[in-house]
């Protein structure tokens, strides 16, 4: 708990930082501006927006910032925003006593839904230090401990579902059932909740309703000024309803808990939020921001991990020399454990690499904001205002050659061998952000997913469709579109079981 707050304090998010609601551009911030390159044929009023992708913008910057170098801008109307990539500047800006957390963007375009909860809190607003000081023990050691049958649990049905697809000869579809396997994951972890996913054939309506929100979020941020409203009033009107879906949801979480009789308290989030008073002040969660953490974490806590999965299943069905090595280390490590003890997922170390190097080529959530706490000047160059601030493009900074060697774009899990991480700069891999924002569930996603990965190589061989080609959809997150993966049950494995033996 100390070293939370002392983490919040030091880095500014309780003191400092983004004051201001609403879009700054990047000429009020940027004193210097006309020495960063932008796109060649910018237009007056539409700025950088002829030929760009408004379905995938940050593929589209990767695009642009491959062409511009390690700094670069881009404007959309009335909009510029400032990108970096470049290893030495993003890890200036990973200094948290220069720079803090933005909020901006497709951050600031989900205030609506999820207010000051943790992952949209401005810097200043108190409620992020309360609920970071009350939930951060949600995340301890001790609390993941906890979480670890659940989430054994939670594989098996996802197991017991792909064996009866394998059994019928019919291939998977690797994000979407992710999808479900993440969202209980968090749902029954976090909130005691079940979303009978895995029972139902098309994605649970929260998903639909979560999905339609985050798109919006990030549609709004090239949507042109003026006509954008009118544009998009049908969007809008989505929206909103999705919203409503989604809170009404939360509603019904949070109702059942404190209809409860109290007896059977887990001590799991919900009950961290509902009856955890802060150790030094005494002050609770209101019920509004509760509904605020509720949706965020239930948000948070499964899209990207989905992701993460999905990108790793992708790399290790196109691998074979990955595959087998990753499945030789379940096998060595878990043996003839039927079901892995909280401890031993860990030490899968293999795939774990397999995981980082996913997340590295792949980060689900593909960038984040920073801003100047004071004024300052980044790479010696370019001098900011107090408050200015630039994307940091984290898929071009994980594949930036200054960090990364030539062959950056090859996918080698080896990159995370204890000794080549020693041997890069820091700061070059951010997958979960940086600083005092930082993912609060990172050990978290880390252990599922590592878990997950590690009871499903232990139980199939994939095989990709040979036509498949990685296309990668974007809704604020990334996930590989259509990917579908055809699965062969592994006989020869120890851990074999009928799909009625899987389920009991
Ligand atoms: C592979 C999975 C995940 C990835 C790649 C990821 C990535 C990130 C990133 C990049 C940030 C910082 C955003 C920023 O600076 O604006 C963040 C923050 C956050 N994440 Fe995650 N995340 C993952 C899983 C999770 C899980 C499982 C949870 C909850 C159980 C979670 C909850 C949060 C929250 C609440 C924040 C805001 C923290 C704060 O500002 O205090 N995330 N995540």
């Amino acid at each position: 708990m100390a070293q939370a707050r002392t983490a919040g304090t030091a880095a500014g998010p309780a003191g400092h930082g983004s004051a201001g609601k609403g879009f700054r551009s990047a000429r009020l911030g940027w004193p210097e501006l006309h020495r960063i390159p932008h796109p060649p044929r910018r237009v007056p009023v539409l700025g950088d927006v002829l030929g760009a992708s408004v379905r995938s913008p940050v593929q589209d910057s990767m695009r642009v910032g491959r062409q511009l170098g390690p700094v670069f801008r881009r404007k959309a109307f009335n909009k510029e925003i400032v990108f970096v990539w470049g290893a030495d500047l993003a890890a200036e800006l990973a200094d948290e006593s220069r720079f803090a957390k933005h909020v901006g963007l497709g951050v600031a375009n989900l205030r609506p839904l999820a207010g000051d909860g943790l992952f949209t809190a401005y810097n200043h607003e108190p409620n992020w230090q309360l609920a970071h000081d009350i939930l951060a023990p949600g995340f301890s050691r001790a609390a993941m401990e906890g979480y670890h049958p659940l989430m054994l649990d939670v594989a098996r049905q996802l197991t017991a579902f792909w064996d009866e697809r394998s059994h019928a000869g019919e291939a998977v579809d690797v994000p979407g059932d992710m999808t479900k396997l993440t969202l209980e994951t968090i749902a029954r972890t976090g909130f005691g909740h079940d979303f009978g996913s895995f029972e139902r054939s098309r994605p649970h309506p929260f998903v639909t309703a979560m999905v339609g929100a985050l798109s919006y979020a990030q549609r709004r941020n090239t949507a042109p000024p003026l006509l954008g409203p009118l544009m998009q009033r049908g969007a809008a009107k989505r929206d909103k309803a999705d919203r409503a879906y989604l809170d009404s949801t939360v509603d019904q979480v949070v109702e059942a808990r404190r209809g409860s009789d109290g007896t059977g308290a887990r001590g799991d989030l919900l009950d961290r939020m509902l009856e955890t008073a802060h150790p030094d002040t005494g002050e609770r969660l209101s019920p509004r921001n509760i509904r605020r953490q509720v949706v965020t974490f239930l948000v948070a806590g499964h899209e990207t991990t989905s992701g993460a999965l999905s990108f790793a299943l992708h790399y290790l069905s196109r691998n074979p020399a990955v595959l087998r090595r990753a499945q030789a280390e379940v096998e060595q490590v878990w043996g003839g454990t039927e079901e892995p003890a909280y401890e031993q997922v860990a030490r899968l170390r293999y795939v774990r690499r397999v995981l980082d190097e996913s997340l590295r080529l792949w980060p689900t959530a593909p960038a984040f904001s920073r801003e100047a706490l004071r004024a300052t000047t980044l790479g010696g160059l370019h001098p900011m205002h107090k408050g200015a601030w630039a994307l940091v493009l984290i898929m071009l900074l994980h594949r930036d050659p200054a960090a990364w060697g030539e062959d950056a774009e090859t996918f080698d899990p080896d990159r995370f061998e204890p000794k080549a991480v020693r041997a890069r700069p820091p700061h070059v891999f951010k997958p979960f952000g940086t600083g005092a924002r930082a993912c609060i569930g990172r050990q978290f996603a880390l252990h599922e997913a590592t878990l997950v990965l590690g009871l499903l190589l232990r139980r199939y061989d994939f095989r990709a469709d040979p036509d498949y080609r990685l296309e990668v959809s974007e809704r604020l997150t990334l996930m590989p579109r259509g990917l579908r993966l055809h699965l062969t049950r592994r006989t020869h494995s120890p851990q074999a079981r009928t799909p009625a033996a899987a389920r009991g």
